[in-house]
């Protein structure tokens, strides 16, 4: 795992500016949700911190290391479909670890145990054009997390799914992540799932981060304190709202 830093971070692009001097700790294992509404800037700041849009000024710092570009050691899933649709899906995994140079054999059997710790045993060698978009966005985590990166940038992953697939993949990111020492940034505008998932979470809004709490409630909804719980919920809410978002076209 690392530990990232932005100071003074401003990304935009062409003449506009989205983010204007942001100072973010991303802490070594720590799962921090941002949280905003569309056209804040989320999947432009993940989009940097994975290294694929250079800022315009300020630094990003990965464990004291400036960010020039894009790693093995950060990794990228995205909401929409990312899959090479002419690869299978034991394929689609392999992909990182080919990056990373480990031979064939190797490749495969690792392959197949992510696939099997995201429940698609048995459909190693499907397409992804024959899997529901649940099971195609399992294969994207397990293609993620293959690669064995020290961080992972999650953008809206879960966003594109029915409500019932959705709170399937959170509990299998939650257990897929406790065996998993990667720190997450992790992106969404639903606040449920930002409570339910975040160590951390922070509100980005066009003046920067409007609120950043601490959520330190266990990950099971039923061992929480449904009081509290609904404490922080109204602060993100009120955070979202003081602030909107619009999105320039
Ligand atoms: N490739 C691009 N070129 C120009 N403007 C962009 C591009 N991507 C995003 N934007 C603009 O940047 C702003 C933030 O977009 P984005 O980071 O996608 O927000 P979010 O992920 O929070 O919805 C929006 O106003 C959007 O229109
Ligand atoms: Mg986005």
């Amino acid at each position: 795992m690392i530990g990232l830093r932005t100071e003074g971070l401003s990304l935009g692009y062409d003449g506009s500016a989205v983010i204007d001097g942001l100072d973010l700790d991303v802490r070594a294992g720590e799962l921090l949700v941002v949280a905003g509404a569309s056209g804040c800037g989320k999947s432009t700041l993940l989009r940097a911190l994975a290294g694929l849009l250079p800022s315009r000024a300020g630094t990003i710092r990965a464990d004291g290391a400036p960010v020039h570009g894009p790693s093995p050691d950060r990794a990228l899933m995205f909401q929409d479909d990312a899959l090479l649709p002419w690869r299978t899906a034991r394929r689609n995994v392999e992909l990182p670890l080919a990056i990373r140079g480990v031979p064939r054999a190797q490749r495969r059997t690792r392959a197949d145990e992510w696939l099997a710790r995201v429940g698609l045993t048995g459909h190693e060698h499907r397409l992804p054009g024959q899997l529901s978009g649940g099971m195609r966005q399992r294969v994207q985590l397990a293609r993620t997390l293959a690669g064995q990166p020290r961080a992972v940038f999650m953008d809206e992953p879960f966003g594109a799914l029915d409500a019932q697939t959705r709170a399937a993949m959170q509990r299998l990111l939650i257990g897929v992540l406790s065996a998993t020492p990667a720190t997450v940034v992790f992106v969404t505008h639903d606040v449920d799932e930002a409570l339910l998932l975040g160590d951390r979470v922070a509100v980005l809004t066009p003046g920067g981060i409007q609120e950043l709490l601490d959520v330190p409630y266990p990950r099971d909804p039923a061992a929480r304190d449904a009081v509290e719980v609904a404490a922080a919920r109204t602060r993100i809410l009120a955070a979202l709202e003081a602030q909107p978002c619009r999105s320039r076209p």
